[in-house]
């Protein structure tokens, strides 16, 4: 499974999980980059000295490439990004903002910049700004999301740029991945299937719950207020669509998924916290290792797409 990703990035397979708040820590980043993925420690909301010390516990882990996960919007983002640059990480992905002002120290760590994005505009705006590869998110995927799904996002962004295109929403199974190839991605990226292994941190009741989630339970709150996020539907997303539905303000909405994330993932109240995940949380059966998984899907998708045999 060679392509322009595993290249540009020095893994064996282009597999990417996720940065993912609260969720994507040290133990699963490392658990993939050994299972030959690219594995990201997710900074979210957290601080500078926290970003740290994960990247120096992966250290621990593996001695293969892993990443980091920036959200921009964090307070701490200037720091973090220094963070990455002096610790040597060999790569970075970006979501909620523009990394323009960090590119030249990163291009001088040698840190691969891999933004995340969810339009044409955007794609093309950092290919312009010095983005080495993308990730193009559509809105199957759990948590932010943008207006497009992936089988419409993915090959418009191909398009329009000529750096490598990573596909992520709705990805679960080789089917999934074959698809994000023939559409034109040279990778993909998935966060909810990694949420369910053994390596992930999250409480026992985040698991079950996308292992239990049928096809339609996931629900996007936030339309209203511009900031729409894919979870799966409990007490907190019922009560905040009936809000929304009434009109409530953003500050109304917003004391209802404060920290809501953290709720779910570290107390494991899957009732009135935030349960991210995606519309494939309905294909996740079963829990199992990493490794387990990348093999699944690395045998899966090499069968389709080398004995395809769709017709003669
Ligand atoms: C619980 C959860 C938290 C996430 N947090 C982040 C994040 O902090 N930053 C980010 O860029 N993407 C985040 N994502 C998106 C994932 O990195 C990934 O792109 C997405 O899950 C892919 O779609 P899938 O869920 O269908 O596999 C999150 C996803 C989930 C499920």
């Amino acid at each position: 499974m060679r392509t322009e990703i595993t290249e540009l990035l020095g893994i064996e397979y282009p597999i990417v999980q996720g940065g993912m708040a609260w969720v994507a820590e040290y133990h699963l980043a490392a658990a993939v980059s050994n299972a030959g993925g690219l594995g990201l420690i997710g900074a979210g909301g957290a601080p500078a000295e926290w970003v740290r010390d994960q990247i120096k516990k992966a250290k621990e882990l593996t001695d293969k490439p892993f990443g980091v996960n920036i959200m921009l919007m964090n307070p701490e983002a200037d720091a973090i990004a220094k963070v990455v640059a002096e610790e040597g990480v060999k790569v970075v992905t970006t979501g909620a903002g523009n990394p323009e002002k960090y590119m030249a120290m990163w291009k001088e760590a040698g840190v691969k910049v891999i933004p995340v994005v969810a339009s044409v505009a955007l794609a093309k705006r950092m290919e312009r700004c010095g983005a080495d590869a993308l990730v193009a998110e559509g809105c199957e995927a759990g948590g932010h999301i943008g207006e497009n799904t992936t089988m419409v996002l993915v090959p418009q962004i191909v398009d329009a740029v000529s750096i490598p295109v990573i596909a992520a929403g709705g990805i679960a199974d080789g089917r999934g991945i074959a698809a994000a190839f023939m559409l034109g991605a040279r990778g993909v990226q998935m966060g909810t299937n990694f949420v369910v292994t053994d390596e992930c941190q999250v409480h026992e009741n985040y698991k079950k719950c996308i292992i239990k989630a049928r096809d339609i339970d996931s629900r996007v709150t936030g339309r209203s207020t511009g900031h729409p996020v894919r979870a799966l539907r409990n007490k907190m997303t019922r009560e905040y669509l009936r809000l929304e539905q009434e009109g409530a303000s953003f500050e109304e909405l917003e004391k209802l998924t404060l920290g809501g994330l953290r709720k779910a993932v570290v107390d494991g109240d899957v009732e009135n916290g935030s349960v991210m995940a995606g519309q494939i949380a309905g294909m996740v059966k079963e829990e199992c290792t990493c490794k387990e998984l990348i093999e699944r899907l690395v045998k899966e998708t090499d069968a389709l797409i080398k004995g395809a045999g769709f017709y003669e």
